[in-house]
């Protein structure tokens, strides 16, 4: 169990501690971790329920409820589906494996059936309100699971093939996989740690936007590869390194180089 001063300590780079914390609470999030392994335990109907129901309370906009997300059981659909996001293990053995799909189609369908034309669901401001409140549902669940003591992963694999995805899981014409998402009961030899982040002042600003100070990235930069070491990620350099070539190099994009044209090819809305 991991305290959240631990966590604190654990979060920000040495020397960028915020300070105006004493008195206040930030709560068990502040120990979130991204974890890929977890134990036999299953996760009931009863618990995925409520984390539907808690998904489903959280904000849309305009109460449009533009997402869908497709709980994934089959463990023949589950292996093709981890083929298809880059093989990732965690695909296969969550007890939960759920997709998050940016979907206009629902409420154009249905508007289209009372008089309208559903032509809106056509321009990009439709499809960012539905990765916005897609998103928002999803990490309203993802929070509400950490906060019961479950675990779990998100899979932005899930856009490395958005097309063969969306022929998989039948989604209708509109729609695509934002990302997957891996949850769980967490292993116990589960050695996943608290990661650092950027020093707050670098994300936080105060009226006006702020450009990150080079001593800043450097702290940080230093407490990733900290991080690294400490827990064996011999395959990753600095985070500095790690950026450049994610910021560099399209390769590094696993195919979702290409989405703009696959979404094109799928009909959903860049107008
Ligand atoms: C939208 C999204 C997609 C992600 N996709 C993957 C993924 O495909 N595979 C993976 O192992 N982790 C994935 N992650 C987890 C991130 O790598 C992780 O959140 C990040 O490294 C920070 O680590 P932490 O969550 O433990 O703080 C994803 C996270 C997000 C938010």
């Amino acid at each position: 169990m991991c305290t959240e001063s631990a966590a604190l300590s654990n979060r920000y780079p040495e020397g960028f501690r915020p300070e105006a914390l004493t008195g206040a609470a930030p709560g068990p999030l502040l120990a979130h971790r991204s974890r890929r392994r977890f134990s036999d335990r299953p996760v009931t109907e009863a618990d995925l329920t409520s984390l539907f129901v808690t998904a489903q309370s959280a904000p849309t906009s305009s109460n449009l409820q533009l997402w869908t997300v497709i709980h994934a059981t089959d463990p023949a659909l589950r292996t093709r589906l981890r083929a298809l996001c880059g093989g990732q293990q965690m695909l296969t053995a969550a007890p939960v494996l759920l997709v998050w799909v940016a979907d206009p189609s629902r409420d154009a369908v249905i508007a289209r059936q009372h008089g309208g034309t559903g032509a809106t669901a056509g321009l990009l401001e439709t499809t960012l309100t539905a990765v916005v409140d897609v998103t928002i549902a999803a990490q309203t669940l993802f929070a509400a699971a950490e906060l019961h003591g479950m675990a779990g992963c998100y899979i932005g694999g899930a856009r490395n093939h958005p097309e063969e995805l969306a022929t998989e899981l039948s989604l209708p014409r509109g729609a695509f996989a934002v990302f997957a998402m891996a949850l769980g009961w967490p292993d116990s030899g589960d050695t996943a740690a608290v990661r650092p982040r950027l020093p707050l002042r670098s994300v936080v600003h105060s009226n006006t936007y702020r450009p990150i100070q080079p001593e800043e990235v450097a702290a940080f930069d230093a407490a990733t590869t900290g991080y690294y070491r400490t827990h064996g990620r011999a395959d990753h350099q600095s985070w500095i390194r790690q950026i450049t070539d994610r910021l560099t190099d399209p390769a590094t994009m696993h195919g979702r180089e290409q989405l703009v044209q696959e979404l094109r090819d799928l009909g959903v809305g860049l107008g």
